[in-house]
């Protein structure tokens, strides 16, 4: 009993991390939009049909505000260096990036009625995993004024 409900849990997360694991296009769909700003968050994610699996509000996204050229270099040599110790990678240099957030409406919004507030962040290097020297996943960003 308890190693089934282990592997169901294991199972759940390996769901989790598939969903989650992304290719470079849906990377580019969902995390680049080379000089997007704030306020273009409700537009974008729309436009872009980005949403949570099952067709809800995606709680929070975040656009990289580079082009798709200085964003890929992340993954190769000079454009990012090892981050931690799960395979991650961090830009060397610095992007500003817009953080768009789910306003919260009550009934909750369904897509594609979603709307956003979004914040412009600068200075931000770019944390992400790589899969044959592309980015898959955003993992996040550190403000850094110094590289
Ligand atoms: C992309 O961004 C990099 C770094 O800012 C810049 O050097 C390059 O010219 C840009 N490329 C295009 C196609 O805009």
């Amino acid at each position: 009993m308890k190693i089934s409900i282990f592997s169901g849990v294991l199972l759940i997360s390996a769901a989790l991390i598939s969903v989650d694991g992304q290719t470079w296009a849906q990377f580019q769909n969902k995390h680049i939009n080379a000089g997007m700003t704030a306020v273009q968050c409700t537009q974008v994610i729309k436009a872009r049909g980005i949403v949570n699996p099952r067709n809800s509000c995606k709680v929070f996204n975040t656009f990289i505000t580079g082009n798709v050229t200085a964003v890929r270099a992340i993954c190769g040599k000079g454009g990012g260096v090892p981050h931690g110790n799960n395979g991650m990678r961090i830009s060397t240099a610095r992007f500003i990036i817009v953080d768009c957030k789910l306003v919260n409406q009550n009934p909750p919004a369904v897509p594609p009625h979603c709307q956003y507030n979004g914040v412009t962040r600068d200075n931000r290097r770019i944390i992400v995993t790589c899969k044959n020297s592309k980015p898959v996943h955003f993992n996040g960003s550190k403000y850094s004024v110094t590289t």
